[in-house]
């Protein structure tokens, strides 16, 4: 990240990922094969998912579960507005309705009452969004859910190796969908899995992954494999390949290394800015095991400096960092919908109005955290 001092993130490769992709490369079999097989079984065993569908994004898996779960024109889907634009714009291109209900104060997830009060007879599915790695309150959001049937998908895009409540994200609800983008506690670059326990779930995803036909490319060129297909449905093309699973395999084998550094980051964050009265820090519960995604704190509005200057200067002293999220409804093509205005989801705007995600990621070192502590009290100084 040239420029930076101190980049926003860099991703964790050593040797042994260098290795098995350039195995990969020498191996002669390079899309969807063996390496994704053994990916999603190794995930599956990860995460307590009975079922997992390696594929080319979180987008992709949660695309490809609303997809089977055959969601359409007249159906609504309740998520949030804080959230990646990628958890919206996958309810649109089923055809059906996004429907927005605002976050907690305390750690930015959904809220459930919320939640209920939005339901109508044509909500068909609720998105929970697990932010920054700390899990939404899933008790109260499958209570609200499975008496009616409204089918409930994890946006775990942030939340490989979160556990809530003592179990793994992955075995919560119906289906959770992970990212394996380059910037998340694991990656393969471009990359992303649905976790379920529903088997029939998992099969219909498996053959909407690839355009509908009724056998993947691996088996038909198998030994012994035929030639002959069926397009059983009109699908999507959505695969995974070996050379990123088998990066995905080697990152899942150092995947609770990630997280114990991250944890390390986060616990020296908030010791080094727990009397900053500028700044909020990140609330979570103890009986959660927070995957430390992102470490987001929010500039108080009672601070003599506001976010974006904050973001300014700190940029000046060389420091990169982002911003999660811009509430959707913020964006131009969700304001074309006409459905939300400013003023909406106060609590997902006020949130946002002081977000700052501090640099995280493994091989960051203490010096580096206590440099990025330092350089942001200083600012509240004059500095
Ligand atoms: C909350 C959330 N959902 C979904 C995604 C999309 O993930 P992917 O890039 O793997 O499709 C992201 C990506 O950053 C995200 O932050």
């Amino acid at each position: 990240m040239a420029g930076f001092r101190i980049p926003y993130f860099r991703p964790s490769i050593n040797d042994s990922d260098i290795r098995a992709v350039t195995d990969v490369l020498r191996s002669g079999w390079l899309t969807t094969g063996p390496n994704v097989k053994a990916l999603e079984e190794e995930l599956g065993a990860y995460c307590g998912a009975g079922h997992v569908n390696a594929v080319n994004s979180a987008t992709a898996a949660m695309h490809l579960a609303l997809a089977a779960w055959e969601l359409g024109p007249g159906d609504e889907v309740i998520t949030t507005p804080y959230t990646f634009t990628a958890t919206a714009n996958v309810i649109i291109h089923t055809g059906a309705t996004p429907v927005f209900v605002d976050v907690r104060d305390g750690d930015a997830n959904i809220e459930p009452a919320l939640i209920e009060r939005a339901i109508t007879p044509a909500t068909k599915a609720i998105i929970p969004v697990h932010f920054a790695g700390e899990p939404c309150d899933m008790d109260a959001i499958m209570a609200i859910a499975r008496p009616r049937e409204i089918r409930v998908l994890e946006d775990a895009a942030h939340a490989i190796g979160t556990y809530y409540r003592g179990r793994p994200v992955g075995g919560l609800s119906d289906a959770a969908a992970f990212s394996f983008y380059a910037n998340k506690t694991i990656t393969t670059g471009e990359g992303g899995a649905l976790a379920t326990d529903d088997e029939e779930l998992s099969e219909r995803v498996r053959v909407l992954t690839l355009h509908g036909m009724s056998r993947d490319a691996w088996k038909r060129y198998d030994v012994g494999g035929a030639w002959r297909y069926d397009v059983v449905e009109f699908g999507f093309k959505d695969n995974l390949t070996d050379i990123a699973a088998s990066l995905g395999r080697t990152q899942l084998g150092r995947i609770e290394e990630f997280i114990e550094q991250r944890t390390r980051i986060a616990q020296r964050y908030i010791a080094n800015l727990r009397d900053e009265e500028h700044v909020l820090l990140p609330q979570f519960a103890e009986d959660n095991r927070h995957a430390w995604h992102l470490f987001m704190v929010r500039i108080r509005e009672s601070s003599p400096i506001g976010r974006d200057d904050v973001i300014r200067k700190l940029a000046e002293d060389g420091i990169q960092t982002s911003v999660h999220f811009i509430p959707l409804h913020y964006f131009t093509a969700y304001r074309k919908l006409g459905r939300w205005k400013e003023g909406d989801f106060p609590v997902a705007e006020a949130i946002f109005s002081g977000a700052i995600s501090l640099p995280m990621f493994p091989e960051m070192t203490d010096n580096e955290v206590d440099e990025v502590s330092a350089s942001l009290r200083q600012i509240f100084r004059g500095g």
